[in-house]
This record gives C-alpha cells, structure tokens and sequence, in this order.
C-alpha cells in the first residue's frame, strides 16, 4: 500500500485519460492513412501504451523494448544504456512512433532513437505522457508528443514504479520527500 504521509496525489485518473485522448487525437490527424509501428519502452510505459493504442484510429504494430535504466535502489538515472530486449521487425517503410511514460535525462530515449534511426524507417518521433524537460542533458532528439510537462518531484503509479512497486495505481502520486 502506498504510504499516504509519503505520497500526494499529482494528476488523477480522469486527467491522466484527457492527456492520452488528447495525444491519441493528434496522432489519429497526423498517421492517418500510414503504416504506423510503436515502439513502447517496458516496463513503465505498459499501461500508458495499453491505454494510447485502444483510442488510436489507424492499425498500428507494436513493438517493446527494454533498456537497462535506474538501479534498484536509486532514484536518479544512470549514465549508461544498454537494450536487455531490442526489437527485431524490419523497419523500412515504416513509421516509428517511440512510446515513454516519462523522459528524465534523455539518456535512453537517445540511445533508442539513434538504434532506430539506423533502421532506416520512414520516419521516428517520440511521444511522452510526461516531460521532466529541466532535467534533459545534452540531446538533440526531438519529441514531438508531450501529455505533460512535470517539474522534478519522483512521481508513481500509472507504470511508474518505486523500486518495482506501485505500477498498478490508477492516478499518479509524487513523492514528497525524496530521501
Ligand atoms: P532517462 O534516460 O533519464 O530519460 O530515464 C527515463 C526513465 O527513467 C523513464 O522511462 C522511467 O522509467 C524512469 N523515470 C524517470 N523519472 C521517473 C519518476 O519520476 N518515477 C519513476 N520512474 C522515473
Ligand atoms: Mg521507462
């Protein structure tokens, strides 16, 4: 259970559901008619990407990646990615919609565009439910799909985890004392 002396409530279920419908809305405009793959980032992103691809209009593949990312214990994002699960399908022709939960540093999301770009699709933009943007170090990718951008408080639920907890809440919480 979620320590309510630790956690406030940061967006509510109905508003997380307004950011999706709203992103989903600019993806149905912007894909119509095209051979659309997502590329999901595991594991944060599954309920966001569940709920994304129920409300898109077109037939979209899926794909899910996994990178290695935060340490068990730690709160901040470490400097190295590695894929513990790449993707396989042949990207020509396609166009790459990346899908996170959230963007931290940009470390990641930079080293999964560069590996995609190589593919050679037809195209890759990125779409996020959440946008840490202050926290960006150094990278040029652009994302073209923001849900939210959030200031720096450690958020869970709605995927997100604290060491691998609390993915299964229904709205999202922050943290209000981080150590
Ligand atoms: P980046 O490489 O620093 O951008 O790391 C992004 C990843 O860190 C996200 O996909 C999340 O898995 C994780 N992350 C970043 N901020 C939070 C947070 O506030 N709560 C839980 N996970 C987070
Ligand atoms: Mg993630």
């Amino acid at each position: 259970m979620l320590d309510e002396r630790n956690f406030s409530k940061y967006l509510s279920n109905h508003e997380i559901e307004v950011l999706v419908q709203s992103l989903a809305d600019r993806i149905n405009k912007d894909y119509k008619g095209k051979n659309l793959l997502l590329v999901a980032v595991l594991k944060g992103t599954i309920i966001f990407a569940a709920d994304l691809i129920r409300k898109l209009e077109m037939d979209p593949e899926i794909e899910f990646v996994r990178m290695t990312s935060y340490g068990k214990k730690s709160r901040a994002s470490s400097g190295t990615v590695a894929f513990l699960k790449d993707i396989q399908s042949d990207l020509r022709g396609k166009h790459v919609l990346i899908i996170e939960e959230i963007i931290d540093s940009g470390r990641s999301l930079e080293f999964l565009y560069e590996r995609l770009k190589k593919a050679e699709p037809e195209s890759v933009e990125v779409c996020t439910l959440l946008d840490k943007s202050k926290k960006r170090v150094a990278t040029d990718v652009p994302v073209k799909y923001v849900g939210r951008v959030v200031e720096d408080p450690f958020l869970v639920g709605y995927g997100l985890d604290l060491e691998e907890k609390f993915r299964n809440l229904k709205d999202i919480h922050y943290l209000k004392y981080p150590n």
